[in-house]
């Protein structure tokens, strides 16, 4: 039985990012998604919100399951007792950072390996940072994300937008 663990921060989840999950059910018997704690970024949604959001995006996948995880990633493998980490490449220019990792988490779990899904050519511009790019100055992020996570964008804005309002007025 092949348990794959698709990690990443989603911040947020995109269509990438969920043809790359449909692609790796479709292979696996089981993936899991492991939404990073990431503590050295302030991110845009908190990691119960993306995880969240994924579960709804990926309801449609019975062997689907979403976690987060913080600390090491192939602790997390190990915990799960998964067999392969997934990451998606979009051009040569991940390719370098990915092998960095993969070869790291090799030294330090020997037993994990690493398979590379190729990005859909359709998504192999598309990056989370992006998206918060356009979103910030209001650009249509339609395109990019998966209709409720779009959704979920727009209200975060609508609620900054609120937030510096109120500041504003404030000071
Ligand atoms: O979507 P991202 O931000 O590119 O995902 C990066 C991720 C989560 C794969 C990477 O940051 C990670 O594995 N972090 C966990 C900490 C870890 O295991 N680091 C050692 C790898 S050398």
């Amino acid at each position: 039985m092949a348990i794959a663990v698709y990690p990443g921060s989603f911040d947020p989840v995109t269509l990438g990012h969920l043809d790359i999950i449909e692609r790796s059910a479709k292979m696996m018997d089981r993936v899991i998604i492991g939404v990073l704690k990431n503590y050295s970024k302030t991110p845009l949604f908190s990691v119960s919100e993306r995880v969240k959001m994924l579960e709804s995006i990926t309801a449609h996948l019975d062997n689907v399951e979403v976690q987060s995880f913080g600390g090491l990633l192939v602790d997390f493998v190990h915990m799960n007792h998964a067999d392969v980490i997934v990451r998606g490449l979009r051009a040569v220019s991940d390719f370098e950072y990915e092998l960095q990792i993969a070869q790291a988490n090799r030294v330090i779990a020997a037993d994990i390996d690493t398979i590379f899904l190729t990005t859909n050519i359709k998504y192999s511009y598309l990056s989370s940072s992006i998206v918060k790019e356009v979103a910030a100055f209001d650009g249509n992020i339609d395109a990019f994300l998966p209709p409720l996570v779009a959704d979920e964008m727009h209200k975060k804005f609508r609620e900054q937008i609120v937030r510096e309002g109120k500041e504003k007025i404030k000071r």
